[in-house]
């Protein structure tokens, strides 16, 4: 199996219950390596773009205003597998459909506020990451 990197978001619902470490310990209990990570606010422009593939449906806009609501933590995480072993750990977009012991089950507040985001493939990671980081700010 290939090492791959993956893009994760730890979302506003996240970071405000300061819940960025106990997060982070799923991943890193998993075998996923954070070789970049910095705590940023989106503008409204930056969310809209990052969530562009999204602009037609019903819950964009509260999506935007939710990603902009407060701080979020932008991630590189780095493993065999990542993009797939990521989207494990984090469990279904709707807490109510997440598998026990995955992040939204444990952590998220709703379908919206779902604590993490994480690349769906190996072609959508590459674009993501390099959304957020420069190569200089990798550091495997
Ligand atoms: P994420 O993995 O960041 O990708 C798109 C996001 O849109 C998703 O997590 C949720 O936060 C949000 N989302 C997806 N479907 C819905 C929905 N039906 N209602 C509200 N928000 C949604």
């Amino acid at each position: 199996m290939a090492i791959q990197r993956t893009l994760s978001i730890i979302k506003p619902d996240a970071t405000r219950r300061n819940l960025t470490g106990m997060i982070n310990d799923r991943f890193e209990k998993r075998g996923l390596r954070i070789v970049a990570q910095k705590r940023i606010r989106l503008t409204e422009a930056q969310a809209q773009r990052f969530y562009e593939v999204h602009a037609e449906r019903s819950f964009y806009r509260g999506l935007v205003a939710f990603m902009t609501s407060g701080p979020i933590v932008v991630q590189v995480l780095e493993g065999e597998n990542a993009v797939v072993l990521n989207r494990e750990v984090m469990g279904a977009t709707n807490p109510a459909d997440a598998a026990p012991g995955t992040i939204r089950k444990d952590f998220a507040e709703s379908t919206e506020a779902n604590s993490v985001h994480g690349s769906d493939s190996l072609e959508n990671a590459a674009q993501e990451i390099a959304f957020f980081f420069s190569t200089i700010e990798i550091c495997p």
